[in-house]
């Protein structure tokens, strides 16, 4: 049996996530392997937590990546804070809500949910209320919710956390890098983000970080063979060593601080690609970035306006890296998206649960959130809807989005 040499499509990326990498991390990937405890590593691994404190705004000690995808990240934090039996609050507004409330109750937490209908998001005064009558030890939520292009309001949710000494745990791998995060303003504990989306780097590390509010829960919860107590003595303090070896944070801690303690075997070319993945979005500036982010944004939605489309979820929280979009009545959503895939090479996507086949995704991240792909975008869908009979204003949308990039005041942040 003999294989050809990989030849994989060019695609335009308009998903919520793996998007387009820039070339330059996909370069910085074939930089020559060295050693993880080679000096020249360890100085690459100070440089990315040096990095993604920036980017996190925070001044914490603990910023690294774990290796695996976000949930990997998620799973780190979750299973190295919570103790059998903690009260975990989770707000849900979409489907990675659930994917916390799952991972919680894998680690032994009681779980109380509440829900807020998909396309909306909570008011944050619904949630403090809760924490008040409940008293959980931690609430876990989702800053931006992929399923639904929703994001949610944050500092006042974590300001109350900290008064009332709950732990805030934030799901933010759809925002990072795309829109603003602000982890100390905010009282975040414990935050994560993701690589493939707004950072436009390949999937396969999930960076996070955490504050000494967090740490000292971790210390406490120190594994016996480490010396620092046995687990009867943990059970008298009413906790348990962390369950996992791969997701102990005081072990990553160990390895990425200043003790270098062989755990895993750290993801070389990935923290290549994560320290490029940061450098372009150091060079081309936070605030920047975010406003590049909300220029496409606008284009997009002008264009999808002008065809007569509807957009889906509440405008005044919309998520500025994905729009949605509801499906017109009666058109098949996925043989449209499958049209895009294979006449136009652009990939959009779905959702999940109640909103598959209601609605499409259409994601601006990172490198992908660019003019020519908007335009792309907007005329692909167009042709496609068009072969799908639907009505739709013949012409419009790539002007609308034009008219939106040609007025003359407005530049594109990055091209000014
Ligand atoms: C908000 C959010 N959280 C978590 C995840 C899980 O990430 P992964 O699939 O990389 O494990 C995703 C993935 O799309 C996401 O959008």
């Amino acid at each position: 049996m003999t294989y050809t040499d990989l030849n994989t499509p060019i695609r335009t990326i308009m998903t919520p996530g793996p998007v387009e990498v820039d070339p330059r991390v996909l370069r910085a990937m074939t930089t020559p392997i060295v050693g993880q405890f080679d000096p020249a590593f360890t100085h690459i691994m100070n440089e990315v937590m040096e990095m993604l404190r920036v980017l996190f705004k925070t001044e914490n000690k603990w910023a690294f990546p774990v290796d695996g995808t976000s949930r990997s990240g998620i799973e780190a934090m979750l299973a190295s804070v919570i103790r059998p039996g903690d009260r975990v609050l989770v707000p849900v507004y979409g489907r990675f809500g659930h994917l916390l409330m799952e991972i919680c109750e894998r680690y032994g937490a009681e779980v109380d949910a509440m829900y807020a209908e998909w396309g909306t998001v909570f008011d944050p005064a619904e949630v403090i209320q809760k924490i008040t009558e409940t008293k959980p030890d931690i609430v876990a939520m989702v800053h931006a919710e992929t399923s639904t292009g929703c994001m949610q309001p944050l500092k006042e949710i974590g300001q109350a956390c900290r008064e009332m000494d709950v732990l805030f745990i934030v799901d933010a791998v759809a925002s990072i890098g795309g829109t603003d995060v602000r982890v100390d303003e905010w009282c975040i504990d414990g935050l994560i983000a993701g690589t493939q989306k707004c950072l436009s780097v390949p999937s396969g590390m999930a960076p996070l970080t955490y504050n000494d509010r967090i740490e000292r829960r971790i210390a406490s919860r120190k594994k016996v063979e480490r010396g620092i107590a046995t687990e009867e003595e943990l059970k008298q303090q009413n906790t348990t060593f962390i369950r996992s070896n791969y997701f102990d944070l005081g072990m990553l801690q160990d390895y990425w601080g200043p003790r270098r303690l062989n755990h895993h075997t750290e993801a070389t070319s990935m923290l290549y690609a994560l320290r490029e993945g940061l450098r372009i979005l150091l060079e081309e500036g936070l605030e920047e970035r975010f406003a590049r982010h909300v220029f496409h944004e606008k284009a997009l939605m002008a264009g999808i306006e002008a065809m007569g489309l509807e957009l889906f979820g509440r405008r005044d929280v919309k998520l500025p890296t994905v729009t949605c979009i509801k499906v017109p009545e009666g058109v098949e959503a996925d043989s449209v998206r499958n049209m895009l895939l294979t006449e136009f090479g652009i990939e959009i996507a779905s959702s999940f649960g109640p909103l598959h086949g209601k609605i499409w995704r259409i994601g601006t991240m990172g490198y992908s959130c660019r003019r020519e792909n908007v335009l792309a975008v907007l005329g692909a869908l167009e042709a496609a809807l068009i072969r799908h009979g639907v009505q739709v204003h013949r012409g419009e949308a790539v002007q609308a989005a034009l008219d939106c990039y040609m007025k003359p005041a407005v530049k594109d942040p990055v091209e000014a």
